[in-house]
């Protein structure tokens, strides 16, 4: 069996050494051309002329394409609005914009030859971040949402007290190690092969089809694995995958494309960055009675997915509170920057840092501990358990998961001790901060919430198993595997993975907002119990047992008093003539969303967790160090704790890089100027906080009905990050006393905290 086992990444071992394949690794067909895209260099713009012969002339290339040799749609919006053109064709819409592609014998020779071109524009004043797109109008690339329950006028004024404020929430780029890399394959007649790192290989499919001006059934998308993708492969490989299959369909050849680093960073959407106003309304004792904020968010030159970004920004502008009034706007603004994308909890980090901000305000406006706010704002029972977005919350386990992570981590008296510490230390600063976390679970659009998967048993025993999700690391693989092992009661190397086909497993849905082994892990075992249903009824029959006297043993099967290997009762099934393929399929139940209205059940459940951080400065320079980090996190039943301790690990990391060391800065002409890691600074492991507790909270079960009663994991650990942040302004606020709310913008950056801290002496 396996589920709930700690079973160890299917592929961990060959990624550290080496052996994984990855798209770079396979071996090329005979003949394989290279890609290099030519890119924009301008923000706004019309090309005036573009001259591509010196490209063609260059030695080693075998051709130049453009959007007029794109043999079908020029269009791949995800969101199908036009507005992502795979080549500009005349008008530039952002820096780093594609323009042509070339096709060398060598990618040096490619990427050479594209250096050739020359290029006239007629500039256009380009609209560049919130600020300048308010400015300019307010155009959005996709309509606003509003959540609203309660009378917020009417609860603003009545309030007690009132905190108003403005915060600036950075992007993020994804830097997964592997970068964006398709490789096409042509084949007979007009079909396609096209090995992509995507998330989401269904879209790839019709999208290339799209482009190629074929049906979806002659394109096949395969992906093994992706060396990360944290939400960049979900929209964002589209288009070298259509590059790739229009280069391949022209040429007759098989075609690789892997840009470099810097125009990966300089092509494809970020992290969208927010600048979020609030007016909030709450009592002496710090409750909230009332919450109106506007979300402005830089989503790029085109839609793409920014409207589920935004409104997972407004979903989560509660966190974990209760808001007896409420109005949340979002803003998805159009501006001429790359496009912005999903990214580890789409808008959800940005909602909750925002919430975060004003309870931090009320804190520190009482001259209170903000957790003592947290507290008393928590959602609870009748009444107090309403969602902005109307949904009733029945599943929440906050009051015991913050318990008890304020008691293993000592908090109270961790705190009392940083206060004095800070009294008497002038130049080192300490922090400290605990922030607990809900996460809605499911995909808003309800479509996507449906999954399948294909169980073939072979006649030695031996499992294949193919489902709708894509493996980028984070254990989806292993995780199903267990589950239909789990159904066999067979060893885990008995059943093996393949990679992700549309061909196996079609209209799967994107490996994303958590709910991979939600959805495949059910559509898995559906398959796979159809097996055994058939295998007990062959086995009944033969024997003439009654079916609950066949019973599946670890790898062995017992037929009332006869026993059988289970190769052996494989070779048996086969030989009786037993179907032993099946397909499955699963589709979530009980959600629904009227976007409109902005109201329903878009969550099937929430996950839970909390995280505490305490952090030193040096309030010379503004460097810190984040000393030590204990989370307390809810999965549910674990499908597999080793890869789910892994991941809210990794989550982790990843979010205190967003709030802390990641800044994303683009020039006054729109040109991005940290695309690659000597300016742009992710956490590496160094940056590991040196006492770091990560438990689960074992005790708890969802209560919606997932497989094996588990929770997704892969989004909300990054928000736990959050408690970085708030212990970072804590050791700043210390210098004015704690009087002043410290007001940081993120990210944290040594620079920012420290002129935070300047601001805060100044005003002290
Ligand atoms: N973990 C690794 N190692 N690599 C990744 O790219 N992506 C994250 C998360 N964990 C990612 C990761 C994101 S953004 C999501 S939505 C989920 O994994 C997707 O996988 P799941 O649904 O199977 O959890
Ligand atoms: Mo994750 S941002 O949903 O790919």
């Amino acid at each position: 069996g396996g589920m709930s086992q700690p079973h160890r990444h299917d592929s961990g071992h060959k990624h550290v050494a080496g052996s994984a394949d990855y798209i770079d690794d396979l071996i090329e067909p005979a003949g394989t051309l290279h890609a290099y895209l030519g890119l924009s260099t301008i923000a706004h713009g019309e090309i005036v002329t573009l001259d591509l012969d010196a490209v063609r002339a260059a030695p080693g290339v075998v051709g130049v394409l453009t959007a007029d040799d794109i043999p079908g749609e020029r269009d791949i919006s995800p969101s199908h609005k036009n507005d992502e053109p795979v080549f500009a064709a005349r008008e530039v819409t952002f820096s780093g914009q594609p323009l042509f592609v070339v096709l060398g014998e060598t990618r040096e020779a490619a990427r050479r030859a594209a250096r050739l071109a020359k290029v006239t524009y007629r500039e256009l004043p380009p609209v560049l971040d919130v600020a300048a797109a308010r400015l300019a109008g307010d155009a959005l690339v996709t309509p606003g949402l509003t959540l609203e329950r309660g009378d917020v006028v009417a609860g603003l004024a009545d309030a007690p007290r009132r905190v108003a404020g403005s915060i600036t929430i950075g992007g993020q780029e994804h830097f997964y190690l592997e970068g964006q890399i398709a490789l096409a394959i042509p084949g007979e007649d007009r079909d396609m092969v096209v090995h992509s790192s995507a998330q989401h290989p269904d879209e790839v499919q019709r999208m290339v089809a799209r482009v190629l001006g074929v049906a979806d059934n002659a394109v096949t998308i395969i992906v093994r694995r992706m060396g990360g993708g944290f939400g960049g492969k979900e929209s964002q490989s589209n288009l070298f995958a259509c590059i790739v299959a229009i280069a391949a369909r022209t040429f007759k050849r098989a075609v690789k494309l892997r840009p470099d680093r810097d125009d990966d960073i300089k092509m494809t959407g970020k992290r969208h960055d927010f600048v979020v106003d609030y007016d909030v309304g709450f009592d002496d004792a710090g409750r909230i009675e009332a919450v109106d904020a506007v979300f402005a968010a830089r989503c790029g030159h085109s839609a793409d997915l920014s409207r589920g970004v935004t409104d997972r920004a407004l979903t989560h502008s509660d966190n974990a509170y209760f808001y007896p009034a409420v109005r949340v706007r979002s803003l998805p603004l159009r501006t001429n920057t790359v496009s912005n994308t999903a990214f580890r909890g789409y808008g959800g980090p940005q909602g909750m840092l925002a919430c975060e901000r004003w309870i931090e305000d009320i804190a520190y406006a009482l001259g209170k501990d903000p957790l003592e706010i947290r507290k008393a704002n928590f959602y609870g029972e009748a009444e107090r358990n309403v969602t902005p977005y109307h949904q009733t919350i029945t599943d929440n386990i906050l009051e015991r998961l913050v318990g008890e992570l304020e008691a293993s981590a000592d908090y109270a008296r961790r705190r009392a001790e940083i206060l004095a510490f800070n009294e008497k230390s002038p130049i080192l600063k300490r922090g400290i901060a605990l922030i607990p976390l809900k996460f809605g679970i499911s995909f808003t659009m309800l479509a996507l919430n449906q999954a399948g998967a294909l169980v073939h048993v072979y006649r030695d025993g031996s499992v294949h198993l193919n489902h709708g999700g894509t493996e980028m690391g984070q254990g989806l693989h292993t995780k199903i595997a267990q589950v239909v092992a789990d159904v066999f009661q067979i060893d885990l190397e008995h059943v093996k993975v393949s990679a992700t086909a549309t061909d196996k497993v079609p209209n799967a849905s994107s490996t994303a907002a958590s709910s991979g082994s939600d959805l495949n892990g059910m559509a898995a075992e559906n398959a796979a119990q159809q097996i055994r249903d058939r295998l007990i009824a062959f086995a009944a029959e033969k024997y003439g047992v009654a079916a609950g006297a066949v019973l599946f043993e670890p790898n062995a099967v017992v037929v009332g008093d006869k026993r059988f290997s289970w190769a052996q009762f494989a070779e048996q099934a086969y030989l009786g003539r037993v179907q032993l393929s099946a397909a499955g399929f699963y589709k979530t139940p009980g959600i629904s969303w009227n976007r409109d209205a902005g109201r329903g059940k878009p969550f099937l459940y929430f996950a839970y967790g909390a995280s505490c951080s305490e952090v030193t400065v040096d309030t010379l320079t503004g460097e810190y160090m984040v000393d030590r980090v204990d989370i307390l996190h809810d999965v549910g039943r674990s499908l597999n704790p080793a890869i789910d301790i892994g991941q809210i690990e990794g989550g982790f990391i990843q979010g205190m890089g967003w709030l802390t060391t990641e800044e994303l800065w683009w020039d006054a002409k729109g040109q991005l100027r940290t695309h690659a890691p000597s300016t742009y600074k992710i956490p590496v492991v160094s940056d590991v906080p040196r006492i770091f507790n990560v438990r689960l909270a074992e005790w708890s079960e969802n209560r919606a009905p997932t497989i094996g009663r588990s929770k997704a994991v892969g989004e909300p650990p990054f928000m736990l990050a959050l408690s970085v942040f708030e212990a970072l302004g804590m050791a700043a606020a210390s210098v004015a006393d704690y009087r002043i709310a410290p007001r940081m913008d993120a990210p944290a950056t040594p620079e920012r905290v420290l002129l935070t801290i300047e601001r805060l002496k100044r005003l002290a």
